[in-house]
């Protein structure tokens, strides 16, 4: 089913606001997943919506959260988001932080106890449209084995970044540290689709490709991916004064508790460096050296890093986002959520 993304947006809305958000946070947690589906990130989007209804409803997402926030020191901050929607309360956090870094030169934004707030280059483009460079980490539930180790202890901790090009252009990367994301399994589990073998491992540690039969997932690139998981937990969690490891709370555990999750954003105003018009330039140039360099054998083209993601975002716009049927039947349907789902638990077929 191929949809608008305004209509995507609509839809997503008046599900979150059914489930009890308020029309402000619906629209805004709307905002983030219409822009994940848009973007190709499908494992962020629509897929997601069942489940943040279900705990919306049950009160594991605050749904008239008391967001907390104190400015520390002259270039950083803490937001407490009491436990509300993650889309909204990051969204409100990377806005100070471009506040901040437009005023000080340098930003580092802690938002605590807040929910899962989905692709984190959302937050990070928002910042490069304002002429900031921005770094977005955060914590998520523990589901990789350590490199060598042979059970769970880190999350899939993703990290996005960007920086403004000039006229609405931006470089922008994001990547979660697991050689896929949790997502890209579940977007395969509703698809019904072969997963790579180098994905995710079994009950008993060897690789597979069934999607269903996944236990745990695989730091990227070995212990270097190990090690950005470990950089990404301290900065959202262990730095924020929250739980962290193999503590940090799962997705889908108990529905009616807060998540009381972590995430560090880092702005930086290039004008307190050099000047913007350099800088917007020599992104603008590196972008286009690297498209215009001879690919390897068995590649048409050489990307610079996210290209393919704005590619696919602007091609959203003129020709719609394709969404499984399931889903869209399930927004445009009545039920808050359906025991349908096999969402609830990562680890359970
Ligand atoms: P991915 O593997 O689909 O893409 C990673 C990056 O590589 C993207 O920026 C993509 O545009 C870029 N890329 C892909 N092919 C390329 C090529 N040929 N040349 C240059 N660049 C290329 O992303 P992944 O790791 O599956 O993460 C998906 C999303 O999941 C991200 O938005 C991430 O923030 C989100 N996530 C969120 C979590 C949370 O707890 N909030 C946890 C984990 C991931």
């Amino acid at each position: 089913m191929k949809v608008t993304k305004s209509d995507l947006h609509r839809l997503i809305k008046n599900k979150i606001m059914l489930a009890g958000l308020s029309e402000e946070h619906a629209d805004q947690t709307a905002d983030v997943l219409a822009f994940a589906d848009a973007r190709g990130v499908h494992s962020h989007g629509a897929v997601r919506v069942e489940y943040y209804a279900e705990r919306i409803l049950k009160g594991g997402t605050n749904a008239d959260p008391d967001f907390r926030y104190e400015q520390t020191g002259p270039c950083s901050a803490i937001l407490d988001a009491d436990n509300g929607s993650g889309h909204v309360a990051a969204t409100y956090g990377m806005d100070k932080a471009i506040e901040i870094a437009k005023e000080n030169g340098v930003a580092v934004v802690g938002v605590k106890r807040m929910g899962h707030s989905g692709a984190l280059s959302y937050f990070t483009k928002r910042a490069a449209l304002e002429g900031m460079v921005a770094l977005s980490v955060c914590q998520s539930d523990p589901m990789v084995v350590p490199f060598g180790g042979a059970v769970v202890y880190y999350g899939t901790n993703p990290i996005a970044f960007s920086a403004p090009g000039g006229e609405g252009e931006h470089i922008t990367f994001d990547m979660a540290t697991t050689v896929q994301a949790w997502g890209k399994i579940l977007d395969a589990r509703s698809r019904n689709q072969p997963i790579p073998e180098d994905w995710a491992v079994d009950s008993e540690g060897h690789p597979t490709s069934d999607p269903h039969a996944v236990q745990a997932l695989l730091p990227i690139a070995g212990p270097k991916g190990y090690g950005l998981m470990m950089m990404v937990d301290v900065l959202s969690g262990i730095l924020l004064g929250l739980p962290f490891g193999k503590n940090v709370s799962s997705m889908y555990d108990d529905l009616s508790k807060g998540r009381e999750l972590g995430q560090l954003h880092i702005v930086i105003n290039p004008t307190f460096f050099t000047t913007s018009s350099y800088f917007e330039r020599a992104i603008k140039e590196t972008m286009a050296e690297l498209n215009s360099m001879q690919p390897a054998p068995g590649f048409d083209k050489v990307y610079y890093p996210g290209q393919p993601s704005d590619e696919i975002e602007k091609e959203s716009e003129i020709s719609g986002i394709e969404i499984v049927d399931e889903i869209y039947d399930y927004l445009i349907s009545d039920a808050i959520y359906t025991n349908s789902y096999d969402h609830k638990n990562p680890f359970n077929g």
